[in-house]
């Protein structure tokens, strides 16, 4: 156990963690672009904000979320996604009495109970954005746009964006009564759950991935959620696609797709690769704000995870593109360069080149591979004859080429990027 980390979570390792901050990276880039402010709300929340937010009947609440009672007796709850604590540190921090759209944007580590499996942990990172304030459907496209740009930017090909309109407290309720009416009288031949949905939320049903479920659906001619959107969705939803087809964004119609988060209110969109269901999703949440105790204020967003984005990346042969890890490996020959090495090395650093060397007392060859194992541009090389002259021989690893240079003069040759011919060796 001392050993094992619990299942479902993992250990960036340094290997690794290239990637995540290259992800993360073009994120806050693109949120930039996008004009997202970042919010970094607490990890954990009390319980009932994800249990009215999110909803009771969701597996989420019902079945993953890591609840414990703290040592003062509350219940609190490891956030199982971010939108809920967005939305709450909106309302407590009165953000609604400003005079512009509130665009938010976080990443950040969520806590799901789920059966570990491919794609699936129980500690992933999400990076997604919230915007709140308009119900304007332009907002809907634009969220919509920075979730499949950002996955194109981290080099994710065979992209689809899955869109629908789950409808609002209007059309809802008449949908429901229409399931209700044709599924009730054939309700026995559904799965469990789906019975249990049909009571709760008969809308789930067309999610169900039990084949004879969808099957009854066909041959009672249960109406779609698309079919039964009210005018004022129905209009809404065509000018999201509108502003979609403006903004050279491609999208298929899936009018079965139903997310699995209970805030949901018109647009709610996944986006899909091949072989892999959803690699990031969103939608709008007209009646969450409300919901946990703000003035009525339409949001709508977006979340996907580092995690799948990373595993689709390698899966599809894709890498993004990292720095070299460092400038310059300072190799120390003998002793008497010890102390000059040590203020070489802190100069670099002070003018902002990464810079490092050996602790382990290695021999002088052992130390240059170990400058070619860390991928450094250069190797300065630092003896006794070196310190005699207030000189270091500076190596080019790229090349190869070797020269001799004043001391002072190493920020000069590495900063800008090259050394002449070894004239001097
Ligand atoms: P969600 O669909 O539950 O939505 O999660 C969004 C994304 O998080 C998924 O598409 C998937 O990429 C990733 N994800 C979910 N669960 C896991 C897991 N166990 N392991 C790895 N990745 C996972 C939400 O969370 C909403 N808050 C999205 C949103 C924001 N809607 C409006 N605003």
């Amino acid at each position: 156990m001392l050993t094992q980390r619990p299942r479902g979570t993992a250990d960036i390792l340094p290997g690794e963690s290239g990637q995540w901050q290259a992800m993360e990276q073009i994120i806050r880039d693109t949120c930039a672009l996008y004009h997202f402010e970042e919010v970094r709300t607490p990890v954990f929340e009390h319980t009932e904000l994800f249990a009215r937010g999110v909803g009771e009947t969701t597996d989420i609440v019902s079945k993953e979320m890591y609840t414990f009672t703290d040592r003062g007796g509350r219940s609190v709850t490891l956030r199982p996604e971010g939108t809920a604590g967005v939305v709450r540190a909106f309302v407590e921090n009165k953000l609604y009495g400003q005079p512009h759209t509130v665009k938010l944007y976080y990443i950040g580590p969520m806590f799901r109970y789920e059966k570990p499996q491919r794609g699936r942990w129980r500690q992933f990172h999400q990076y997604g954005v919230e915007v709140l304030g308009p119900e304007h459907p332009a907002a809907d496209a634009e969220v919509i746009a920075i979730n499949l740009d950002l996955l194109r930017r981290f080099g994710l090909r065979d992209l689809t964006v899955e869109l629908n309109s789950v409808g609002c407290p209007v059309c809802r309720p008449r949908h429901r009564e229409q399931m209700l009416e044709r599924l009730r009288p054939v309700a026995d031949r559904l799965c469990g759950d789906c019975q249990q949905r049909l009571e709760r939320n008969p809308l789930r049903i067309f999610d169900c991935k039990n084949d004879r479920c969808q099957q009854v659906l066909a041959e009672v001619g249960a109406p779609t959620i698309l079919e039964s959107l009210c005018d004022d969705c129905r209009r809404h939803f065509e000018q999201v696609r509108a502003f979609l087809d403006a903004m050279d964004v491609p999208y298929v119609l899936n009018d079965r797709l139903v997310r699995g988060l209970d805030y949901y209110t018109r647009t709610a969109w996944e986006v899909t690769v091949p072989g892999f269901s959803s690699v990031g999703g969103g939608g709008r949440y007209n009646g969450l704000v409300a919901e946990v105790g703000g003035p009525e204020t339409p949001g709508v967003g977006f979340a996907g995870s580092i995690e799948r984005a990373l595993m689709v990346l390698r899966e599809q042969g894709g890498a993004l593109p990292q720095a070299a890890r460092l400038d310059v490996w300072v190799a120390v020959a003998d002793e008497a360069a010890e102390v000059p090495a040590m203020r070489l090395l802190q100069r670099l650093r002070s003018e902002g080149l990464r810079a490092d060397r050996d602790y382990l007392g290695k021999g002088l060859k052992a130390q240059l591979k170990s400058a070619d194992r860390m991928q450094a541009a250069y190797c300065a090389i630092l003896g006794a004859d070196e310190v005699a002259r207030g000189t270091v021989t500076l190596k080019d690893l790229r090349t190869g080429v070797q020269t001799e240079v004043p001391a002072e003069a190493v920020v000069h040759h590495v900063s800008k990027g090259g050394i002449e011919d070894g004239s001097t060796t």
